[in-house]
C-alpha cells in the first residue's frame, strides 16, 4: 500500500540481494522507520520485540530469518538452530509455525550447498504468496460489503468496526481485515471504519488509524468499550477482525478484546466476519481454548508512549506503582458467534467441516 504516494511493502529483500527491510512497527505512527535485519537473531529480535506483528508478517519474517541463518550455517544443525531461535519468539500466531516447517521442510531434502539460495527464494515466494492471498480476502470480502451498501441510502458509508491492526502492516500488503475494506473505498463504495484503539499497545490507533489515513480511508479511532454502544445505536453495519490462530472447529484466537465485540455483535444482529489467509488455520488443535494465549510484560499495561505537544516521544507510567497487572495478549472468540471466515477460497462457515472441504491439503497435517 502506499506511504506518501510511495508504494510499500511490510517486508522485502534489500538491494543488496540478502538483507532484509522491514518497517519499523514500534515507531509508528510517530515515526517511519525502515529497520535493517541482516542475522537470523535480528530477525528473531523483531518478531519478539515487535518491530514486526501481526500473523502473517510474523510468517514471512521467520521466513526470511530462516535464510539469514543459511548464511551462517547450511547444515542440519544449523537449519535446526534457526528453527528452534524463531519458533521461540511469540506462541499464539500459527503462520509462524507453519512459515517454519515450510521452510525446514523444503531445506532438508536439500543438499547443504544449495540450501542458501533456496531458502531465500521460498521466503520472498512465502511474501508474494502472501500478497496474492490477501488480493483474494479482498474480493470475496468486497461482496459482503457490496451487500450492505446495497442496503444503504445513496451516498452513505458502509461503517465497518475492526478490531487491533489486521492491516497491510500486519502482512506482507493489502491486511486482511483491510483488504476488503481497501478493495470497496478504490472501487468507490463510500465505507468508514471505526478502529478500536486497542489496548494495552494499541495497534488500532497507532496503526490501523494510520494505514487507514494514509490510503484515504474515512475512519475513526474508538476507545475499546465504545463498540457495543455503537452497535446498539445501529453504527456498525459489520465488523471485521483478523486473527492469529483457527482451530480446526472454527473457533477464533485473536487479538484480546475481540471476544467482547463478537459478544456485543452477536447480540445486536450485527454480522462478525475473520478474514485470515489458510495458514493462520490449525488442523492440529480441534478447538480454540487449546490455543497458547501470550502474556505479555506488565509494562505495556503500566506505560503508555506518545508524542508531546513539543515533538518529543515519551514514554509515562499510568498505573500505581505496585499495583499488579495482567496483560493477556489474546482471546478466542467461539465459532458460534463468528458470521462468516473471509479467506482467498471464499467465505466460509466457521466450522470444521467447512474449513476442510476447502482446504483439504492442509486439513491433513504436517503436509505443507
Ligand atoms: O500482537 P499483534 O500485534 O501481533 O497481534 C496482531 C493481531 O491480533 C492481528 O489481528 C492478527 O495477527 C491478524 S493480522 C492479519
Amino acid at each position: 500500500m502506499k506511504v506518501d504516494g510511495k508504494h510499500y511493502r511490510s517486508i522485502w529483500l534489500g538491494s543488496d540481494g540478502w538483507s532484509v527491510c522491514a518497517i519499523d512497527q514500534r515507531r509508528l505512527p510517530h515515526e517511519f522507520v525502515v529497520a535493517k535485519i541482516t542475522t537470523c537473531e535480528e530477525a528473531a529480535d523483531a518478531i519478539r520485540g515487535m518491530l514486526v506483528r501481526g500473523a502473517p508478517l510474523i510468517g514471512a519474517t521467520a521466513a526470511f530469518g530462516m535464510a539469514l541463518g543459511m548464511r551462517d550455517d547450511r547444515s542440519d544443525p544449523g537449519i535446526d538452530r534457526a528453527y528452534e531461535m524463531l519458533i521461540a519468539t511469540r506462541p499464539t500466531a500459527i503462520n509462524l509455525k507453519w512459515a517454519l516447517d515450510t521452510m525446514s521442510t523444503m531445506l532438508r531434502r536439500l543438499a547443504p550447498s544449495e540450501r542458501r539460495d533456496a531458502a531465500y527464494a521460498r521466503a520472498v515466494d512465502i511474501a508474494g504468496e502472501d500478497v496474492t492471498i490477501n488480493r483474494g480476502i479482498a474480493s470475496h470480502g468486497l461482496a459482503l460489503i457490496e451487500a450492505a451498501a446495497a442496503r444503504k441510502k445513496p451516498g452513505e458509508a458502509v461503517n465497518v468496526l475492526t478490531h487491533c491492526n489486521a492491516g497491510w502492516l500486519a502482512t506482507v500488503d493489502w491486511g486482511t481485515a483491510t483488504a476488503p475494506i481497501y478493495l470497496a473505498h478504490d472501487s468507490g463504495i463510500p465505507i468508514h471504519v471505526w478502529v478500536d484503539e486497542t489496548r494495552p499497545r494499541n495497534q488500532g490507533a497507532s496503526l490501523t488509524a494510520w494505514e487507514l489515513g494514509h490510503h484515504g480511508v474515512a475512519h475513526t479511532v474508538i476507545p475499546d468499550n465504545t463498540g457495543g454502544h455503537l452497535m446498539q445505536h445501529g453504527m456498525v453495519d459489520l465488523a471485521i477482525v483478523g486473527t492469529d490462530r483457527v482451530a480446526a472447529n472454527g473457533d477464533v484466537c485473536n487479538k484480546i478484546g475481540t471476544y467482547l465485540k463478537a459478544l456485543a455483535a452477536h447480540d445486536n444482529g450485527v454480522p462478525f466476519y475473520v478474514a485470515l489467509p489458510s495458514p493462520t488455520i490449525d488442523f492440529a488443535v480441534a478447538e480454540g481454548r487449546q490455543i497458547p494465549i501470550e502474556q505479555r510484560s506488565a509494562q505495556e499495561v503500566t506505560e503508555m508512549t506518545g508524542r508531546t505537544s513539543d515533538g518529543r516521544i515519551e514514554t509515562v507510567r499510568i498505573v500505581p506503582p505496585g499495583s499488579p497487572v495482567a496483560n493477556y495478549g489474546f482471546d478466542v472468540t467461539p465459532a458460534r458467534l463468528v458470521t462468516g471466515l473471509i479467506t482467498e477460497r471464499g467465505v466460509l462457515q466457521a466450522d470444521g467441516a467447512a474449513l476442510a472441504a476447502a482446504f483439504p491439503e492442509r486439513a491433513r497435517p504436517t503436509n505443507y
